[in-house]
């Protein structure tokens, strides 16, 4: 049988949630919410939806590839330059490109421990070696510590900001200490996919260090705030000079009409990002108070989830599996919460009421 090299080998495939109606008809359950991959819960604008409404008449023509009017309305948006913007399959197909462009195998990647699963996937894949830093005592980047693991063989560092699993976030001094102490030559990815959610003032600026000329790749996504996960786009800010290389990399038809047209119509809804903000704010402030009151630890978040260390995560999953509330486990010893609409947050805390006893420990 035909064999892929060792390094590919060694990489577990992605295993996706199952769909929630299949959830349902194995467990005899109905209405069902699902509180895992951090989606909007409100879904797109209604003007995303109109846009791809509109969108069907020239679906036998291939897509622009280069994404002119999208990239040209990034540009308006955010006051970048044009060029200085590259769209994805989602920000996860960037962060696979970047790694292709400008990582061989031996190379090294710094990235934190826990962090989004695919930087260290997609290293592995290209023949790379993932060097994981473990976060902070407060769930944070530890930037210091992944300063120091940078090596000769060190081509990228991945700052995932706010962090997935945990929702923490790294602070505009903390990002100036970084740059001021690694070598020009290091790509430094900032994955910005919960963006458009941080209320901390601290929050890094990672385009004052674009500006700076530093050697920068942010990546943002419609998949989040947006509402528009199904359409799989997003999009990275860097220089030209990076871009152009990482073009040589990216598919040539890799963003659909659809997703570019939704994409761009979403960026003028300001007001549906503002609604989907507060909203989240609103459910974050309700599940802080009953989670203290349930007795559990959780950990004060920036984006649209919730990381909550808890004793037997598998269990405390299937349980409320059973009552169709799908969260997500993270290892053995934490488990990670969407943030929903009220009602949804409502419903989690009422199925929580009857799994946990007085002191937040789940009732065998
Ligand atoms: C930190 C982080 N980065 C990137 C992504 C990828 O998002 P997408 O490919 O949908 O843009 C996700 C999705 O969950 C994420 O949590």
């Amino acid at each position: 049988m035909i064999k892929a090299p060792d390094y590919v080998l060694q990489v577990k495939a992605y295993v996706p949630g199952k769909p929630a109606e299949e959830l349902e008809r194995e467990l005899g359950i109905k209405g069902s919410i699902k509180l895992a991959s951090n989606e909007n819960p409100l879904g797109p604008s209604k003007l995303a939806i109109e846009a791809i409404a509109n969108c069907t008449a020239g679906l036998n023509r291939y897509p622009d590839g280069g994404g002119f009017y999208l990239r040209q309305k990034l540009s308006q948006v955010l006051g970048v330059n044009q060029d200085c913007f590259i769209l994805g399959n989602g920000s996860n197909e960037l962060l696979d490109i970047a790694v292709r462009t400008f990582m061989g195998p031996g190379d090294e990647a710094v990235m934190a421990r826990p962090s989004f699963v695919v930087y260290a996937s997609s290293v592995r894949i290209q023949g790379g070696i993932p060097v994981e830093v473990p976060l902070t005592g407060d769930f944070r980047h530890d930037l210091d510590a992944m300063a120091k693991a940078v090596t000769p063989k060190t081509r990228m560092l991945f700052i995932a900001n706010p962090n997935n699993p945990t929702g923490t976030i790294n602070t505009e001094a903390e990002l100036d200490g970084l740059f001021a102490s690694i070598p020009p030559e290091i790509l430094v990815v900032m994955d910005e996919a919960y963006y458009e959610y941080v209320t901390a003032p601290e929050y890094a600026r990672s385009m004052r260090h674009f500006l700076a000329k530093k050697n920068i790749l942010i990546l943002r996504t419609f998949s989040k705030i947006y509402g528009l996960a199904g359409l799989r786009i997003g999009y990275g800010i860097s220089h030209p000079g990076i871009l152009d290389q990482m073009d040589r990399v990216r598919p040539p038809f890799n963003t659909g009409a659809i997703s570019q047209a939704a994409a761009m119509a979403a960026l003028d809804d300001v007001g549906h990002v503002e609604m989907s903000r507060k909203i989240n704010n609103q459910g974050k402030e309700f599940l802080y108070g009953e989670l203290s009151a349930l007795g559990l630890e959780y950990i004060p978040t920036e984006a649209n989830f919730i990381f909550l260390p808890v004793e037997n995560a598998a269990s405390l999953y299937e349980k409320l599996l059973r009552d169709g509330v799908i969260i997500r486990p993270m290892g053995p010893g934490a488990v990670r919460i969407t943030i929903g609409t009220p009602e949804e947050n409502a419903r989690l805390i009422e199925t929580l009421k009857k799994i946990l006893d007085i002191k937040g420990l789940i009732i065998e």
